[in-house]
C-alpha cells in the first residue's frame, strides 16, 4: 500500500491534499513546524494520519519523517516574497536546508517520488506570455531564488540518484485556509477578510499587475495526478500549475467587493519591493503529462473562500445569546 508524507501538512495547500488523501482512504503521515501553518487546519484529521511536529531545518527529524514512505509531497516552505526581502537568511534555511534535507532523507529512506512544490516567481519579469516551462527563469528575490534552487536540486535527484521528482510551479493560489492575519499573507486572503471586517485593503502599485489566481482544488488535484502519472511522463520535469487566465488586482478587488458587500474603493500605495508585475500560466504540458485540468474556475474559488472567510468570522465571534 503507497504511503504518502506531507510536508507542511497544516499549511494552508499542504491541509487540503493531506485531507484529500485520507478522504481517498491513503496511509499519511504529515510533518509541520506550525511556524505558519496552524493546528486548526487539522481539525477533525489529526486521527486519522500520522502526525509528527517537526522542522524540516533539522535533518535528523526529516530523515525519520521519510522512513518507509513511498511518496512525499514537500509542500513544507517559508512563503512570500516580501518576507524573504526582509528576511532572506531565514526563509533561505527553511527553503533550501529544508528541501535539501527532505531529497536526503528520501534518498536514504528510498523514496519512490516526490511532488515539490516549485513556484511561478521563477519565471521573474522576463518579456514573454504565457509563461510556459521551457523559458529561462529568472527569479527576482530571494525567495523566488530559494524556491528555484530546490527545483534545480529536484532535478539532480532524478538525473544522478533516479528519485522520481516532479515539480509543480504554483501560481497564485488562493482558497479557504490561507491564513489572511499575516503581513506576508496571500492577497486574497489579506483582501477578503479586510472587506468582511468593513476595513479598506491597499492596493500595492496601480492594481494593473496581473495574477494567474488559483483555486486550492486545482492544486491538489494536480499534485494527486503528478504522484499517479507514469515516471516517463513526470520525473524530472516541471509543470505549471494555473488556469490560464490572468486577473489584475483592480478586477480582482471590484469582485471581491460584490461579493463581501464591501462599497468602499482601495487605498493604492506604492509598489512593493520585488514583486513581478504580470503572471500568466501555460498549462499544456500538465494537461498532456497527467491530465490536468482546472476544475474550479476564477469566479466560483472566489465565492467559495468568501463564503469561508466568512464562516470563520462567525465561528470567531459567536453571536451573543439572547
Ligand atoms: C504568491 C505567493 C508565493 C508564490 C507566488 C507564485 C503568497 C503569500 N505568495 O506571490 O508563495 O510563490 O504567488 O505563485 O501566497 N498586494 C497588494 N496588497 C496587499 C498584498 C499584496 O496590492 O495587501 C499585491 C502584491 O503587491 C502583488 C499581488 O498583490 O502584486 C500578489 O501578491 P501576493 O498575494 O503576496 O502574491 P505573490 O507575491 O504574487
Amino acid at each position: 500500500m503507497t504511503k504518502y508524507l506531507v510536508t507542511g501538512c497544516a499549511g494552508f495547500i499542504g491541509s487540503w491534499i493531506t485531507q484529500t488523501l485520507i478522504q481517498r482512504g491513503e496511509t499519511v503521515r504529515g510533518f509541520d513546524n506550525f511556524e505558519t501553518g496552524r493546528k486548526q487546519n487539522l481539525s477533525g484529521l489529526l486521527d486519522h494520519f500520522e502526525f509528527i511536529q517537526g522542522d524540516l531545518r533539522n535533518a535528523g527529524a526529516v530523515a525519520r519523517a521519510c522512513e518507509g514512505i513511498d511518496i512525499i509531497f514537500h509542500q513544507g516552505a517559508l512563503p512570500s516574497v516580501p518576507r524573504s526581502v526582509k528576511d532572506p537568511r531565514t526563509s533561505h534555511t527553511a527553503n533550501i536546508d529544508g528541501t535539501f534535507n527532505v531529497l536526503e532523507g528520501a534518498r536514504a529512506a528510498g523514496v519512490r517520488r516526490i511532488i515539490y512544490a516549485a513556484s511561478s516567481s521563477a519565471y521573474g519579469n522576463q518579456p514573454g506570455f504565457p509563461r510556459i516551462e521551457t523559458m529561462v527563469p529568472m527569479p527576482i528575490a530571494p525567495y523566488p531564488v530559494q524556491k528555484m534552487a530546490g527545483e534545480l536540486y529536484m532535478r539532480s535527484y532524478w538525473q544522478i540518484y533516479g528519485l522520481e521528482t516532479v515539480c509543480l510551479r504554483y501560481f497564485n493560489i488562493f482558497g479557504p485556509r490561507q491564513d489572511p492575519n499575516s503581513p506576508y499573507s496571500g492577497v486574497m486572503a489579506k483582501f477578503a477578510l479586510l472587506m468582511l471586517r468593513g476595513e479598506r485593503p491597499t492596493i500595492f502599485g496601480d492594481g494593473e499587475q496581473g495574477r494567474d489566481f488559483t483555486y486550492v482544488e486545482n492544486a491538489v488535484s494536480a499534485n494527486l495526478l503528478a504522484a499517479a502519472a507514469p515516471a516517463e511522463k513526470v520525473a524530472g520535469r516541471v509543470f505549471n500549475v494555473a488556469c490560464g487566465q490572468r486577473h489584475t488586482l483592480n478586477k480582482t478587488y471590484q469582485i471581491l467587493s460584490e461579493l463581501t458587500g464591501y462599497t468602499h474603493p482601495p487605498i493604492y500605495g506604492p509598489p512593493r519591493t520585488g514583486d513581478i508585475q504580470d503572471s500568466l500560466a501555460d498549462i499544456t504540458a500538465a494537461r498532456e503529462a497527467f491530465g490536468y485540468e482546472p476544475l474550479v474556475s476564477f469566479e466560483e474559488g472566489l465565492r467559495r473562500t468568501v463564503e469561508w472567510y466568512k464562516q470563520e468570522m462567525h465561528r470567531a465571534q459567536p453571536p451573543a445569546s439572547s
